[in-house]
């Protein structure tokens, strides 16, 4: 009875579905097509055009991918016109407050919070995996000093695939998974302690066994045998917030780049080697070094602040306000309010009167207040406020997008597993619309 019965509620089920499915109608050259609309479990709703070109032989053309959905993903929420940011449905607010790092990234690539045995075991094989193959050390002697950290840590991190060559996408493993993603979380965190260290000229830090993720870093960081360091708990606070609130943002110009690059099966440490390339741009996560390096000019020159936005809105400066605008954002972005707030009460507490703060606040106020800035749109980002407090914990402005990539690590390997488990999981590769001259003879050179 089961048996009969299954199939047709089965088949009764399919046509409700099908007669709920939502389409929209394209009329293309006369001819009207039909294409599915995707609805995201937030109600974002997408036309699903896998069969454009099939089906009518034209594709679509989308600068800069304002419009354009990549994927789908269950990782990371943005609701750009509210200043909504939530990981795997956690509100930022809250996980910056209460999580650790550790934490949110096990939520990100793993799925879930750990509870307290996986935590313990996450945390485990941080530590198992926190030293840099001995080899690999000999690749800072021949780095110049003046290298900028993103370029020594981007070399490092593809270096890592010639250590570890066991490549989950071949073996499809979950244990060499595992110890991939403690590796790149743990490891590059050391690569950017001794990178600084390299710079300073001073010996490396190794990590210690008995220091939590920030703790440890902090302490790779600052230690030294001529002026031993005692870690500062609300610098290990502060830093575990900011590495929270950069873990990940969907599909933004680096995690994108994960994303295509590992859609050729490259392996993990090459995907994310090109994430940190694209992130280390002034556009993207560079902009903290810039916001700061601005806000240092502005202190020098004593150049006012009115004269500061005029020359963001002349387009003829090709100037921009660092740490202001958004693709997504269309409204505060959530990560800027909490550090916004976070800097204030820093340094309240510390009773520190940072000159280059004052400047900030108010840069925002004018800017706020400016009809260029409100007609666009364009608020604070993660990155205006975020190098006040990178400065205060002693960070150097150089290593800022560094910290950004440290942040950044837990969301780009989840991207990339979650494209990997994706059925069918296929290369990435754009059209293009050809604008070229249409056909050329070949002459030889003297003829030319
Ligand atoms: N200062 C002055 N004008 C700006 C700025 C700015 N910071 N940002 C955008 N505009 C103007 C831009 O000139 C354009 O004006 P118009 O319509 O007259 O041509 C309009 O606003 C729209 O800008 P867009 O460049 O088309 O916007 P986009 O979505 O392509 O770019 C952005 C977004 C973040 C690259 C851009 O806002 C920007 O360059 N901001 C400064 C750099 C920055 O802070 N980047 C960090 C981004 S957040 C963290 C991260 O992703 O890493």
């Amino acid at each position: 009875m089961r048996r009969l019965l299954y199939p047709t509620t089965l088949k009764l089920f399919l046509r409700i579905q099908e007669a709920q499915m939502e389409t929209v109608q394209m009329n293309i050259d006369s001819q009207v097509y039909e294409f599915p609309v995707v609805e995201g479990t937030m109600g974002e709703k997408a036309i699903d055009i896998t069969d454009l070109r099939k089906n009518t032989g034209y594709i679509t053309l989308d600068n800069g991918y304002q419009n354009t959905g990549s994927c789908q993903s269950q990782i990371t929420f943005i609701d750009g016109e509210k200043g909504i940011l939530q990981y795997r449905g956690y509100d930022i607010e809250e996980l910056a407050e209460k999580g650790l790092f550790t934490e949110v990234a096990y939520l990100l690539v793993y799925g879930k919070l750990p509870d307290a045995k996986e935590r313990s075991e996450f945390s485990s094989l941080l530590t198992e995996n926190s030293i840099l193959h001995e080899d690999m050390i000999h690749y800072f002697d021949g780095i110049p000093p003046t290298a900028h950290p993103m370029a020594i840590l981007s070399t490092m991190v593809n270096a890592m695939s010639i250590f570890h060559p066991q490549f989950f996408v071949e073996e499809k493993n979950e244990l060499v998974f595992k110890k991939m993603v403690a590796r790149l979380i743990s490891q590059i965190r050391t690569i950017a302690a001794f990178s600084y260290k390299k710079s300073i000229g001073e010996p490396f830090v190794y990590p210690r066994h008995d220091l939590f993720y920030c703790g440890n870093f902090l302490n790779m960081m600052f230690n030294s045998p001529v002026k031993p360091y005692v870690i500062d708990p609300e610098a290990e606070r502060i830093l575990n917030m900011l590495l929270v609130l950069h873990a990940d943002h969907e599909q933004n110009c680096s995690t994108s780049t994960v994303r295509l690059v590992g859609s050729s099966r490259v392996n993990l440490y090459s995907s994310i080697c090109a994430g940190i390339c694209a992130l280390w741009g002034p556009l993207h996560g560079g902009a903290n070094q810039e916001v700061i390096e601005m806000l240092e000019e502005i202190y020098r020159t004593k150049m006012s602040v009115k004269e500061v936005v005029e020359k963001a809105k002349d387009k003829k400066s090709n100037f921009r306000l660092s740490g202001f605008g958004h693709r997504v954002y269309r409204n505060f972005d959530p990560r800027a309010r909490i550090l916004k707030k976070s800097a204030q009460s820093f340094l309240r507490n510390r009773r520190i009167n940072d000159p280059l703060m004052n400047i900030a606040l108010e840069l925002e106020e004018a800017a706020l207040n400016d009809d260029y800035f409100i007609e666009r749109s364009l608020y604070p980002n993660v990155d205006f406020y975020s190098g006040i407090l990178y400065r205060e914990i002693g960070i150097p402005t150089n290593m800022f997008t560094v910290l950004f990539a440290m942040g950044r690590m837990p969301g780009w390997i989840a991207q990339w597993k979650e494209m990997h488990d994706t059925v069918p999981f296929r290369i990435g590769r754009p059209r293009q619309i050809y604008t070229g001259v249409t056909q050329s003879h070949f002459k030889p050179v003297e003829e030319r």
